[in-house]
């Protein structure tokens, strides 16, 4: 690609050098150069994360929090550094409210089996949105299911944007929680989670805020969300997979039982009792992810030498230019037209199955999600069986926009 730092968005920011991190962006995809937008299902990983992990591996590598001897403290502490980095980068209070977890879906189990489940009774309510991703939507019901409680969901209106002033009007004497997205992966739609996080706790409702897609593209400051609980996957966020976050306030995450238990969660056992570990320790269980835990900290250090507010800015640039070219496409429709989204764009073309655009899409090199995003009701709602999704990353180039909308032309021809 050439000359790309002209065509790009005004950001200071050395589009060229980022994309020399990602060795994967020069790959060819069926004879053609990688146009990767699928990002929202998954970020690639830098350089600096892929070293780091096998850094650890070849001259690291050993459990954590067990030996006194010296790779077992180096790697105790190269994990431990990890959660402090990504403590400062959420603007966590402790480091003891940092969780590692398999990812935004066990974070949200976590909570939903070691906050909520003792204190959920028969017809107690649970408030989720409309635009909820399955994992954010099938541990409360089947929580709801276990205890007869009530799933209630806060809705949206046709372009993809929550009916946030109506939350209030939901509460009641037995709602005992509130979970939503911060943005939605199958309309990019961004929520105003710090309002309605206020509305809850005026009536003292926790809320779990499900963070997965937000936290490649926004500045994420947790003490002032305000939030209770917030939930983020490592591999969107060019980490690995099979890593993620769970944030808690400290004395909720206190008041918790373990979700799992086993090594490392005890302070002492007995056969006749176990005394647990202190935070955050109570909640990992067994050996961790420690190569997770490094390697999505690298990410983050990754991130914070680009400037997460640089990234946002290009990424908004970025964003307005995709838009602005697919609607010179009459036979384009925008799935989720939400005035603050970002990310993610989800469309149908007339005539033409979303798997049919994802396939022909790929013969032109172009990777993008088609089907239902794991957001089944969204797709109800819209009335559509699935849709083409192209996402973005801070590795993105206007000109790969391009190549995107000249493969849609392509597409015509085929289905002419
Ligand atoms: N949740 C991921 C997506 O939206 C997998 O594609």
């Amino acid at each position: 690609m050439k000359n790309l730092k002209e065509n790009q968005p005004s950001v200071n920011f050395d589009i060229e050098k980022i994309r020399e991190d990602f060795p994967i962006l020069k790959k060819s995809v069926n004879g053609r150069q990688l146009v990767y937008f699928d990002n929202a299902a998954t970020s690639q990983n830098p350089v600096q994360v892929t070293d780091r992990i096998s850094r650890y591996y070849n001259e690291e590598n050993s459990n954590i929090h067990r030996g006194v001897h010296t790779l077992s403290n180096i790697a105790t502490g190269e994990y431990e550094k990890a959660r402090n980095r990504i403590r400062r980068y959420i603007n966590a209070a402790d480091s003891r409210e940092i969780i590692f977890t398999r990812g935004t879906t066990e974070g949200i189990n976590l909570v939903a089996h070691s906050y909520l489940s003792d204190k959920l009774e028969e017809n107690d309510e649970i408030i989720i949105t409309a635009m909820e991703h399955h994992s954010n939507i099938v541990p409360w019901q089947i929580l709801c299911e276990r205890k007869k409680a009530v799933l209630r969901i806060l809705p949206m209106n046709e372009k993809g944007e929550l009916l946030s002033d109506e939350l209030e009007g939901m509460i009641n004497e037995r709602t005992k929680f509130i979970s939503i997205t911060h943005m939605s992966n199958a309309l990019g739609t961004i929520n105003p989670v710090k309002d309605l996080v206020k509305t809850a706790h005026k009536y003292g409702i926790k809320v779990l805020v499900d963070g997965a897609q937000s936290i490649p593209h926004k500045k994420i400051d947790v003490r002032d969300i305000d939030c209770d609980f917030f939930a983020f996957s490592g591999h969107k966020v060019y980490g690995p997979t099979g890593i993620g976050v769970l944030y808690g306030k400290e004395e909720v995450l206190e008041e918790m039982v373990p979700y799992q238990s086993g090594g490392d969660m005890i302070k002492t056992v007995t056969f006749e009792k176990t005394l647990y570990n202190d935070l955050p320790y109570k909640f990992e269980a067994g050996t961790p992810n420690i190569s997770g835990v490094i390697g999505l900290g690298e990410a983050i250090r990754y991130i914070d030498s680009l400037g997460i507010l640089n990234i946002e800015k290009y990424e908004t640039e970025l964003y307005s230019y995709a838009v602005s070219e697919m609607k010179k496409f009459s036979e384009i429709k925008f799935i989720g037209e939400a005035e603050v989204r970002s990310g993610v764009i989800s469309f149908e073309i007339d005539g033409i199955h979303p798997h049919d655009i994802g396939t022909i899409l790929d013969q032109e090199g172009v990777a993008i999600r088609t089907g239902h995003h794991c957001a089944q009701p969204v797709m109800e709602f819209f009335n559509v069986p699935a849709t083409a999704r192209a996402s973005f990353a801070c590795y993105n180039t206007k000109e790969e926009v391009d190549i995107f909308t000249n493969a849609i032309k392509k597409l015509y021809e085929v289905f002419k």
